[in-house]
This record gives structure tokens, C-alpha cells and sequence, in this order.
């Protein structure tokens, strides 16, 4: 039996999850894996508060050095969450030479190649299953099992909280303010739930599945972004007419070395693998050249699944004869081989507030037709904000430059825009 010391940095939720798995789960370890963890130390604010794991108030400790600097902890597992002190501290854990396992989207999305440098310098490892989409193995996908494949589409729910909101939105019609309020009433958002709905959280996710699947470093700062605040119970319901069901999707797509990464509100067709996926689960939907199309599916937050992924990176950092580290350069910019597009390909589902008149409707796709924009449908609802009338058009794939340009040549007087939203999947 070999015994592999552990320490945590933080013990809230995910920690305490974490300790629990490892308690309920070590004869299996052991009689599996031929390893036992030992927890020496958890590194937390308050030794005194109330905990609702039992871990023994002995092995709990304020300061940081008795986790990071003591020489018989073999891995560091950080729940802290948020950049710093996360980075600093999993720096100087790698920099005594010891293993990195976390869970924290934030502190390896920007810091990744620091601690990569560290990892890489000293001979630790650092392992991040956790850090997207909780229990989902994507992480380990990408980099062992679909290593003999191109990847050429990232398409991710990769935000609980939202999914979970634009659910109960399109299922009982109510606005997004409304659903929020009952969703930070349930603990469902945080009481600043800026992070999932503006779209910070996928983005952070994002840009650690697209450096992985692109084998080149997406920095956050180049991932397009959009929240969920400005959906209204309307676009849903027209949506919902036409057959789409609508997400907040994290989208990478690549065209050999030109690549398009953004987070935002988007329209899938129903029959779509994505579409079904309701509530608080998350999904990433893959394309390889080799493997074709594939969707990971399941709990994305919450205690237990992320665990699952801490305790599985655990067990594989402790039996690892060699450490993985990415292969590409890990720096702090993209990689300069990558081109970055941001006049992407899409189909547009936009709504409008028309004047009912005759001749707008013609003005209206003249202004499309003088962009290049093509018109696949469109429905008419009937007049509601007095003498408006809302037009849905759903258009062929277009430029996203085209289309906006379209729509700033509409005069206000025929027709003003409520919304536009991007449609994958078609
Ligand atoms: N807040 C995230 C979500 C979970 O709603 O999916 C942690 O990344």
C-alpha cells in the first residue's frame, strides 16, 4: 500500500465534498489503486466555525505555510476559488516540488501559464478535471482519449445557473428578472450572480476547453462575451414557434489556424442534442474529424460531482509514473499561431418592432438584401405595442458584421430592434 499525504487549501462545500469521498470511498482506493490518502492539514479562515463535514478540528489550520510548506504533503488540493491568493499559493506549492490538483476555473484559466512554468520546472503535476463542468471527464476527453483527433467545434451549457434559468423561463414564461429573484431565493444564483449570467463563468471555461482542444492558448480576454440579462419571456416563446430552444452556449470553433471563441445567448434547433439538456446540467458537444460528433452530459456544480473529478484526478496524480503537462506553448497571450475571427458565420434569429405600414416590410429586407443577408422565415405576430407590430426573422447564415451593419441602416421609423440572437446546430 503506498501512502500518498495530502493537504487542502480551503474547506467550504467543495472541500468538505471532497474529504467526505475520500472517507467513503478508501477501501476501494486501496484495494483498487493500492494508495492511501492521508490528510494532514486543511488550511482555512476560521478553525472555529461549524462545519458540516466531520473533520477533525486537528488536522484544520489558518496558516497557510503548515499545507504549503510542509515537506511530507505530496499533493495540494485548492478549493479556494478566485484568483488570488489561489495562484500565489498553488505557485509556491509547486514550487516545493509538490502535485496540484484544483478545481478553480478562474485561477487556471488566467494563471495557467505560470503554474504550467512551476509544474513543469520542478516536476509536479497540475491537474483541473474539476474546474469545467464539475463530475464531466471533458477535460481528461480532450487530452488522453481523443488525442488522435482534430478538433474543429467546442459547443458547451457550461453554466448551470443560466441553463437553469432560461429552463424555467421557457417552461412557465415568466421574465428573466423573475426567475432570477426565485432562483437566489431557492440558492439556486448567487446574490451576485453577475459571474453566470453575464457570462464570466463560461467564459473562464471556455477558454480552458478551446486551449485544449485547439493545442494552443485561448485567453479569456479574446472570448467574445454576452449574458443572459437582456433575453426576454418573448424571444423564447417566438423562438419556440420556429422550432428553437434557446441556451446560453460557449462556442469555439476552429478553420485551420483561425479560430472563433464567444459566449453567448443562442438559439438551438430542438432536435439538437443540445436542446434537451434542462435545469442545472451541463453538456459539451464535440466535432473531431475522426470521432465525427459527441456529447458529455451531467452535473456540472454542487459538492459531490465536483469531488468526483478532485478524487479522480487525485488518485491518477498519485499513480502517474509521469506527469501530462499541454504541449502547447503555454504563455500568457494567445499563441501567436492562432487567428482569432470575430466576423463569424451564423444564422440570426432577429426580432423586430415594426411600423405597420404599407412598404416597411420591403424597406426592412432591403436593408438585409443590400448586406448580403438572406432571409430564411419570418412571422408576423400580431400588433401589440400599439401601432408596432414584433417581426421574427430567422436568416440564412450570414456575417455577423452584415448583419449588424443591416440592421443600423433600418430607419427607427419603420423598424427598431428588440433583440438578436445567433442560432447554432443548423
Ligand atoms: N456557477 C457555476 C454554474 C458552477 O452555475 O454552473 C461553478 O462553475
Amino acid at each position: 500500500m503506498r501512502k500518498t499525504t495530502i493537504g487542502f487549501l480551503g474547506c467550504g462545500n467543495v472541500g468538505g465534498g471532497v474529504f467526505a469521498l475520500l472517507e467513503g470511498t478508501a477501501g476501494q482506493i486501496a484495494h483498487r489503486d493500492g494508495i492511501e490518502f492521508v490528510l494532514k492539514r486543511a488550511l482555512v479562515r476560521d478553525i472555529n466555525k461549524a462545519r458540516s463535514v466531520p473533520i477533525p478540528a486537528r488536522l484544520l489550520t489558518d496558516r497557510p505555510e503548515d499545507v504549503l510548506d510542509d515537506p511530507q504533503i505530496d499533493i495540494v488540493l485548492e478549493f479556494l476559488g478566485g484568483e488570488q491568493p489561489a495562484i500565489d499559493f498553488m505557485l509556491r506549492a509547486l514550487r516545493n516540488g509538490k502535485t496540484v490538483v484544483t478545481a478553480n476555473k478562474v485561477a487556471l484559466a488566467l494563471g495557467w501559464h505560470l503554474l504550467q512554468a512551476e509544474a513543469q520546472k520542478y516536476g509536479g503535476g497540475l491537474y483541473y478535471e474539476a474546474s469545467v463542468c464539475g463530475a464531466i471527464p471533458v477535460i481528461r476527453a480532450l487530452t488522453d482519449s481523443l488525442q488522435a483527433n482534430r478538433i474543429d467545434a467546442v459547443m458547451g451549457i457550461i453554466n448551470g445557473t443560466t441553463n437553469y434559468i432560461l429552463t424555467r423561463m421557457a417552461k412557465e414564461g415568466k421574465d428573466y428578472a423573475q426567475v432570477l429573484f426565485d432562483a437566489q431565493r431557492l440558492g439556486l444564483a448567487e446574490p451576485d450572480p453577475s459571474a453566470d449570467v453575464d457570462g464570466y463563468d463560461a467564459a473562464y471555461k471556455l477558454s480552458i476547453l478551446a486551449s485544449l482542444a485547439f493545442h494552443a492558448h485561448v485567453p479569456v480576454g479574446r472570448i467574445y462575451r454576452e449574458g443572459i440579462g437582456s433575453i426576454s419571456a418573448r424571444d423564447i416563446a417566438y423562438g419556440k414557434e420556429m422550432g428553437l430552444t434557446l441556451k446560453l452556449l460557449a462556442v469555439a470553433k476552429r478553420n485551420n489556424s483561425v479560430v472563433e471563441v464567444r459566449v453567448h445567448p443562442t438559439f438551438v434547433p430542438n432536435e439538437h442534442p443540445l436542446a434537451s439538456v434542462s435545469g442545472a446540467f451541463n453538456a459539451v458537444f464535440l466535432k473531431g474529424h475522426a470521432f465525427g460528433e459527441m456529447m458529455f452530459y451531467g452535473q456540472g456544480a454542487g459538492d459531490a460531482p465536483t469531488a468526483s473529478a478532485v478524487v479522480s484526478d487525485l488518485i491518477m496524480a498519485a499513480a502517474a509514473p509521469r506527469h501530462w503537462h499541454p504541449t502547447f506553448a503555454n504563455q500568457e497571450q494567445a499563441s501567436p499561431e492562432l487567428g482569432f475571427d470575430t466576423n463569424w458565420a451564423s444564422v440570426y434569429f432577429i426580432r423586430l418592432s415594426a411600423s405597420d405600414k404599407p412598404g416597411v416590410l420591403s424597406a426592412i429586407t432591403g436593408c438585409f438584401g443590400a448586406h448580403e443577408v438572406s432571409i430564411a422565415s419570418m412571422v408576423q405576430h400580431s400588433g401589440i405595442d400599439n401601432d408596432r407590430v414584433p417581426l421574427v426573422f430567422v436568416t440564412h447564415r450570414a456575417h455577423e458584421q452584415s448583419v449588424m451593419q443591416a440592421l443600423k441602416d433600418m430607419k427607427p421609423e419603420d423598424a427598431t430592434v428588440e433583440s438578436v440572437i445567433r442560432v447554432e446546430g443548423r
